[in-house]
């Protein structure tokens, strides 16, 4: 596929609990382990990926901010703010790269304040509902849309 793609992949709030934070709901995979998993796809798709997690608002638009330098594409779970930032949105419009969505879990199975996402309107594709098989799925289709 793709030869040497680069994808800053970001984890937003309280990802970084992922493994004991309600399993029922995001499963038992941890976060390292679903880097780990990505990291290897990445590899045998012939592309680079580069992890940031944060708890802070300010911290993630900061990091995507930088990425407009060196990305080819965002691949991102913005967990709870994916219902409530604006600036996270503005941040990722501005860096005019592809941003791929993606959300362990069904977002619109849940409650209602779940299914508004201030993300997806300007990401090329949102993938949710799939656990951390969603983070693959996400990547392929980012790569898929690098190549085309
Ligand atoms: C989530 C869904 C969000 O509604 C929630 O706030 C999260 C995780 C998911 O991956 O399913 O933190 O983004």
């Amino acid at each position: 596929m793709s030869d040497s793609h680069r994808v800053l992949v970001v984890h937003g709030p309280n990802l970084n609990l992922l493994g004991t934070r309600e399993p029922e709901v995001y499963g038992t995979a941890t976060l390292e382990e679903i880097n780990g998993d990505l990291t290897a796809a990445a590899k045998e798709w012939g592309a680079e990926v580069e992890f940031f997690q944060s708890n802070h608002e300010g911290a993630l638009v900061d990091r995507i901010q930088e990425a407009q330098s060196w990305a080819d594409g965002i691949l991102i779970n913005p967990a709870g703010l994916t219902h409530t930032s604006v600036s996270l949105r503005d941040a990722l419009v501005a860096t005019e790269l592809p941003i791929v969505e993606v959300h362990l879990s069904n977002i619109f199975a849940r409650e209602e304040f779940r299914r508004h996402s201030f993300i997806s309107p300007i990401a090329i594709g949102v993938i949710c509902g799939f656990g951390p098989m969603g983070y693959g799925l996400a990547l392929n289709a980012l790569l898929e849309h690098l190549e085309s």
